[in-house]
This record gives structure tokens, sequence and C-alpha cells, in this order.
């Protein structure tokens, strides 16, 4: 049980979600709504992401998976993409020191190698930085789609099967795990057991889709730039009224 206080009231929880999928949605309406460029909104959107960060590394979460950039992204005008790929090199400067004196771990998944390498050298850099922290991980998902990172695992299996290194019988859901671009994470907290989404959006955008079998969906119309501690602290009173059966009674 864990007891917080929000506006001076007291929060009992009763259980921490271990892994929190974060899909960060709202940034540009965010903007709109000040008459700001939408890139304003990103801004906004990188102090939500540290507050959450520090509150979720202080309750004892021990993964965060945040969707900054899907492989669908690229698809955005030219100046938002380059904006956000620079993210990453103001990410390093102005927030990862601060991440690193909490012993949050850096860490990233999606098809990150296709990433301009001034975004690809600050991760890098980041994850180098953190790397022997033991507290929280931040997990970037960047460049990242659920069905490719499936397709790629299925590539990889079948390229050892053939290899004669694996047997097709031997292909079990465990060993499906890890060929998934989440491997790198411990063991019992590959999964989210809670995926936020901000915005009011109500779908998953191929984040996560193997991962979230299991995952509680906690969906709130507050923008991401707004989702900050105290709307934060409502997703895990919410969790942690929640029934997880897994399938059972
Ligand atoms: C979705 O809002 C947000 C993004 C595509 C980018 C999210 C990125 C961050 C919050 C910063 C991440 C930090 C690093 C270091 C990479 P949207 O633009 O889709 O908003 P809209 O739906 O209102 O248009």
């Amino acid at each position: 049980m864990l007891r917080l206080k929000l506006k001076s009231k007291e929060v009992k929880l009763e259980k921490i979600p271990k892994h929190i999928g974060i899909i960060m949605d709202g940034n540009g309406r965010w903007a709109k709504k000040r008459l700001k460029p939408r890139v304003f909104g990103h801004k906004a959107g990188m102090d939500a992401l540290q507050e959450v960060t520090l509150t979720a590394s202080k309750y004892g979460v021990k993964v965060l998976t945040v969707y900054a950039f899907s492989t669908e992204n690229w698809a955005r005008p030219q100046d938002e993409v380059k904006f956000i790929m620079n993210l990453p090199v103001e990410f390093f400067d102005k927030y990862v020191p601060e991440l690193n004196k909490n012993n949050v771990r850096i860490q990233m998944i999606g098809e990150t190698h296709r990433l301009p390498a001034e975004t690809l050298n600050a991760l890098k850099r980041a994850i180098e930085t953190t790397r022997k922290n033991s507290g929280l991980v931040l997990n970037f998902a960047l460049n990242y789609g659920g069905r490719a990172e499936i397709t790629s695992a299925v590539r990889m299996i079948a390229q050892d099967v053939l290899d004669a290194n694996l047997n097709p019988g031997d292909i079990t859901e465990e060993l499906i795990a890890n060929y998934l671009m989440t491997d790198h994470l411990p063991y019992l907290y590959r999964n989210p057991d809670l995926i936020i989404r901000t915005s009011g959006e109500l779908r998953l955008s191929n984040f996560l889709p193997w991962q979230s079998a299991y995952s509680e969906f906690y969906f709130t119309s507050v923008l991401w730039p707004d989702f900050k501690r105290a709307e934060f602290i409502k997703a895990l009173e919410e969790y942690s009224r929640r029934q997880r059966r897994f399938g059972k009674v």
C-alpha cells in the first residue's frame, strides 16, 4: 500500500503498475489552443514527460515506455519532423542531468538506426550516461511500429530455422518475446501493466500490440502537455481499483 498526498488529500494506492506505456498525444492541439505553432506543444510535452518520469520513479514504477515518434509520423510536415528529431538533443542537455541524479536509466526501442545521426547520437549519449543506473527505465519508442516489430521478429525466427538453429516446434510465446524489441527490458517488466493515452483518442495506434495483450487501458481527454503529476496520480488510482484476471476467474 502506497500513501501519497494530492492537493492536501491523502490517496491510497493498493498496487502500482510496474511497467507503464504512454501515448503522449495532443501536443499540437494544446499549442493551437494557445495560438502557437505545433512545435511549441512538443516543447511543453517534454516538460510533462520530465514531471511524469520523476513522479513515476518516486512511486516505484520500474519501466516507462513512451511513444515519442511512430513509423507513420514521417508523413508530417518536414519542419515538424525536423523539430521532433531535434528534441532528443535538447532532452540530453536540459533533462538528462536531473534524470541521471534520480537514478533513471534511458533506453530505446524502434528502428532507431534510421534516425538522423544527430538524433541517434544524442540518444546514445543519454543511454551511455545513464547505463549504470538501477532505477526506473525510461524507454523511448522512436520510429517504432508494432507491426514492423513483429515482422522483423518473424524474419529473424525464420532465418534461425533456416540455419537449423531452431526447430519450428520450439517456437513458443516466450521465444517470440525474446525476438521483440522489448527483450532488453528486465524479464518481469517487459509487458506494460497499464497503457495511458491522452487527448481523447481511443486507440492503440500500433503501440506495443504484442506486449499489451493483457494491459489495462486508461484514456483521458487531457492533452499531453497538461498531463502532470496530479493527472498521473489519477491514472494510478484508477489502475489500483482495477482487477486483473488474465483470463481467469
Ligand atoms: C503527439 O502529439 C506527440 C508527438 C508526435 C511527439 C511527442 C514527443 C514528445 C512529447 C517529446 C518526446 C521527447 C523526446 C526526447 C523525443 P500530436 O502532435 O499528435 O498532437 P495532436 O494530435 O494534437 O496534433
